[in-house]
């Protein structure tokens, strides 16, 4: 039986990250114990993906709050804002960091313990989000039919959460459910989340899987019966429009193409409903280096002009099925989405 992958270990006084830059070569816990520190973890990669980036942002606030040495309420809200907004300027697409934050704005608001509250705001919503994404996993996985291959991109796994993963919890329950045949992987240019995070956490768990160039995908569905791609998402706008790692448009328009489904498995704090169409979601531009670069050296021609947009937005109506904890909203639309909204909120 698989162990569980941590991303994120909380140890009493101090946060753990394991730097997934190094994987799968090296599995090395950073140790974290100011703010600044994990805002810089989050915009370097030690730690990514939508949730992951969100929890540790949670335990970044209890670590801010552990420096404070007075009760009151206003040097509360003065001394944590600075934290906050360093924190908010990390990575701009996953809203699921700004979710965490606004979370802890309401836990400095409502003031009384904010130190003991912040950190288990923080634990609460890992703990919560392994839950959900074990939820996902099962609404997902009914969805699939036995004996099936299916294609994932970039890594929306244990690492890119609090533990089991979005899209490969999906896949996870799938194949402890007899559906899963095989599963392709998308290498991700240019951090490779494919090449060496997904392809270790399904190796990892014995789940059957080739490794592809992100070039192969339509050969890939034509050539191997792909039934589903599935992936996470970094944040879906209010009709549900998907943001996900650069590269995941491509392969829904060519699913679409090829008559193969497609699915985002993702929880309710990756929709940002404030964004009306995916038009308004912000795309992260990051350093042409990553694709000129590799390790020390360089590919390109000295001074090739380069463009790295680090997501893209999928339209809502190239996919099959969004998954959350709450369920399955297929053909997602915007009154498809109220409604999953409406019926979740009635019931808590
Ligand atoms: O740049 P990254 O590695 O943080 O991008 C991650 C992705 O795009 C994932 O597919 C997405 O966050 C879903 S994670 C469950």
């Amino acid at each position: 039986m698989p162990t569980e992958i941590e991303p994120i270990r909380w140890r009493g006084d101090h946060l753990e990250l394991l730097d997934q830059r190094l994987l799968p070569d090296v599995e090395m816990y950073r140790a974290y114990h100011d703010t600044s520190a994990v805002a810089d973890a989050i915009r370097t990669m030690v730690v990514r993906g939508a949730p992951a980036i969100g929890i540790t942002a949670a335990y970044a606030m209890a670590l801010a709050a552990q420096h404070l040495k007075s009760n009151e309420a206003d040097v509360w809200h003065s001394a944590l804002e600075p934290a906050l907004q360093q924190l908010a300027a990390s990575r701009p697409t996953a809203v699921n960091l700004f979710w965490a934050l606004d979370r802890a704005r309401e836990v400095i608001a409502a003031g009384g313990d904010v130190r003991a509250r912040l950190l288990d705001l923080a634990l609460t919503i890992h703990r919560n989000d392994i839950a959900n994404n074990r939820r996902i996993g099962d609404f997902g996985a009914a969805l699939i039919e036995a004996n099936s291959n299916v294609y994932t991109h970039c890594n929306a796994g244990a690492l890119a959460t609090g533990g089991y993963g979005t899209a490969l919890g999906v896949i996870r329950s799938a194949f402890r459910g007899g559906k899963i045949a095989h599963v392709y992987a998308g290498e991700t240019r240019p951090w490779l989340q494919g090449a060496r995070l997904t392809s270790w956490e399904l190796m990892h768990d014995n789940i059957p899987c080739t490794l592809n160039v992100d070039g192969a995908a339509s050969w890939i569905m034509q050539q191997k019966n792909i039934r589903w791609i599935i992936v996470g998402a970094d944040r879906i706008a209010a009709n549900g429009d998907v943001a996900n790692k650069i590269g995941t448009h491509n392969l829904a328009i060519i699913a679409r193409h090829c008559g193969v489904r497609f699915m985002v498995a993702a929880p309710t704090n990756t929709f940002d409903l404030t964004a009306a169409t995916g038009a308004a979601i912000p795309i992260e531009q990051r350093d042409a280096n990553e694709i000129t670069h590799w390790q020390q050296g360089e590919l390109t021609p000295p001074n090739c002009a380069a463009i790295n947009p680090a997501f893209d937005v999928t339209t809502a109506e190239l996919i099959d099925a969004i998954v959350t904890e709450h369920g399955v909203i297929e053909q997602p639309n915007r009154e498809k989405i109220a409604a999953h909204f409406a019926a979740f909120n009635r019931s808590h």
